[in-house]
């Protein structure tokens, strides 16, 4: 087991700062061998608070890492033709690597037509139609930094996931498909299980590497993991505790899980702190892709 795993969990946050080093000394690489600083865009419309909050640390992180970071703030009533207009000046600028816009938005805006009008080769989310089949074909791809984050978390359980068995609750494309497709990548035979599968307790019991990603607060009960399997909790949900106060739960019943997993990942610090560093990774891959250069190789394996 890697460094970061301590007492059978695993601690993303410590694996975030060690991507975020590494990102940080392929952007230094970068600069002094290229001459050129990766950029970040991050466009958010409206004014929701968990938005700005997610935002704004995006920002931190980018410039923490020696990349320069461009934050636009619009409106909630922005229309779809104006967001549509600063994408097309973000796909056009020589200094914008990556751009993000911020989900969900306002509903006056479709954001399959803006995820469409993203340059591919800048979409660090990986959500564009063209990376999310490059990702199904096997072609390098930008891929989407939640799926990547919770492989990396697997692997520092067990560096090699060959041959597991792999089921992962949720199929949204943000998170359960392209996580299908990495883990196929890693060799492990893949289930994707959803809300209308029949007996979910029996199927996520024959998880070697079990990932729950349905937004349904402490759904994975203890007795649904199989004894020395990986646990890997995408779910962040707040819920009222016994006194009163908000706190966040996962979609897996940590304590009950704890006991019967090998590994397993807590909520928060988690797979929630990895997904920021993973777009970091994204967009000095989206930067060299664009550039023409090779990935540092501190950037090997990400
Ligand atoms: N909103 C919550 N998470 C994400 C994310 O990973 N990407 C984007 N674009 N919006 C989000």
């Amino acid at each position: 087991m890697s460094n970061v795993v301590h007492d059978g969990i695993i601690d993303g946050k410590a694996l975030a700062a060690q991507v975020q080093q590494r990102v940080a000394a392929a952007v230094a690489e970068l600069k002094q061998k290229h001459g050129f600083v990766p950029g970040l865009a991050v466009v958010l419309v409206g004014d929701d608070p968990a938005s700005a909050v997610y935002v704004r640390n995006k920002g931190r992180r980018t410039t923490e890492a020696g990349m320069k970071s461009f934050e636009y703030r619009l409106p909630a009533d922005t229309t779809e033709k104006k967001l549509l207009e600063r994408i097309a000046a973000l796909n056009a600028s020589d200094e914008v690597h990556g751009i993000l816009v911020q989900l969900p938005l306002p509903k006056q805006i479709d954001p399959a037509k803006v995820i469409d009008a993203i340059a591919p080769d800048k979409d660090v989310d990986g959500f564009h139609v063209i990376n999310a089949g490059r990702l199904a074909v096997g072609r390098p791809a930008l891929v989407p930094c939640t799926p990547l984050g919770c492989v990396l978390l697997a692997k520092q359980a067990r560096a090699d996931l060959t041959g597991l068995e792999a089921v992962i609750i949720g199929r949204s494309n943000i998170v359960g498909k392209p996580l299908a497709q990495l883990l196929l990548n890693e060799n492990c035979t893949v289930t994707v299980a959803h809300s209308r599968t029949r007996d979910l307790p029996e199927v996520a019991r024959r998880a070697d590497v079990l990932v729950a990603a349905v937004g349904r607060p402490e759904l994975v009960r203890g007795d649904w993991v199989k004894p020395g399997a990986i646990v890997i909790d995408v779910g962040i949900n707040r819920v009222e505790g016994k006194d009163g106060k908000a706190r966040l739960v996962g979609d897996v019943a940590f304590a009950e899980a704890r006991g019967r997993a090998a590994a397993i990942t807590p909520v928060p610090g988690g797979v929630g702190p990895m997904t920021i560093a993973m777009l970091l990774a994204n967009t000095v891959r989206a930067a060299c892709m664009q550039r023409g250069v090779d990935l540092p190789e501190a950037l090997a394996g990400l």
